[in-house]
């Protein structure tokens, strides 16, 4: 059987008795565990809440992707909350933070990044998501509804949504412990970020969508990525349901 890229990654990134010992990655210095963006402007969030919300069951049942957003602004509460639910630190062993959502070998190789579209007391633009300091940092100001949209290959979604998430992955942080069986588990480690959040945006009766669909090198150049060290692995969008 002719044999494409996505075939031979499953192939050659199978762990079988010999390999998982043959290729354990010589571990160098080990990468940042977390990105901080310096002399920019940060946003504190407000405190999100960690107990009681929509029952679980409930918000499971509930969840369906949502394309159609009205012009309704999020709250900052609101996507405080979001971003909680998605990265936020939920627990420490003596400094080191554990998150929301699991990661492979705690490594947590992805950065949550977002196009504001509309946010009441947040002006447009991108921001990145610090998590242990629960708060945003501002890369640039301005309306990028119309790129976020052109790059998601047209779907409107994105500039209709009220806040795109962006999830690259700096795969070196996972690369140091599982050389390249770690590219199968920073897009699982994505996939269950996605997932809180769109659970999350029920729970605030809220509608999201996620998307597969992008052009790459557009989002990391609107972002600032190399798209190499680092790259816009999965997006999803998220605003008040529309009729
Ligand atoms: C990895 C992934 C990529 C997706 N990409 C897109 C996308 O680019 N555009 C879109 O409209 N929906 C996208 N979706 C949403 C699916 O189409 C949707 O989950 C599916 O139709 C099932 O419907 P439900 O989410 O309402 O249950 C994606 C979902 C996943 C899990």
């Amino acid at each position: 059987m002719d044999s494409g890229i996505g075939d031979r990654f499953q192939t050659g990134t199978k762990y079988d008795r010999d390999r998982i010992i043959r290729e354990r990655p010589e571990r160098g210095r080990r990468p940042a565990r977390h990105k901080i963006y310096s002399d920019v402007e940060k946003i504190v969030l407000p405190e999100p809440e960690r107990d009681g919300g929509t029952p679980l069951w409930r918000t499971i049942r509930q969840r369906r992707s949502v394309r159609n957003f009205g012009p309704e602004a999020l709250s900052l509460p609101e996507l405080s909350q979001l971003l909680w639910a998605v990265q936020g630190v939920t627990g420490r062993i003596n400094a080191f933070a554990l998150r929301a959502a699991p990661s492979a070998g705690a490594l947590y190789p992805t950065e949550t990044y977002l196009i504001v579209n509309s946010v009441a007391g947040l002006e447009p633009g991108i921001y990145h998501f610090d998590a242990e300091n629960h708060a945003l940092a501002c890369l640039r100001k301005g309306s990028f509804a119309r790129e976020a949209s052109a790059a998601a290959l047209g779907q409107h979604m994105a500039a209709r949504a009220a806040v795109v998430f962006l999830w690259s992955s700096v795969f070196d942080r996972a690369k140091w412990k599982y050389g390249q069986r770690a590219y199968r588990y920073v897009y699982l480690d994505a996939g269950h970020i996605a997932q809180n959040l769109a659970l999350a945006a029920v729970a605030l009766g809220l509608g999201s969508c996620q998307i597969g669909a992008f052009f790459d090198d557009e989002l990391n150049e609107l972002i600032g990525l190399d798209g190499e060290n680092e790259s816009v692995i999965y997006l999803s969008v998220v605003g008040c349901p529309g009729s």
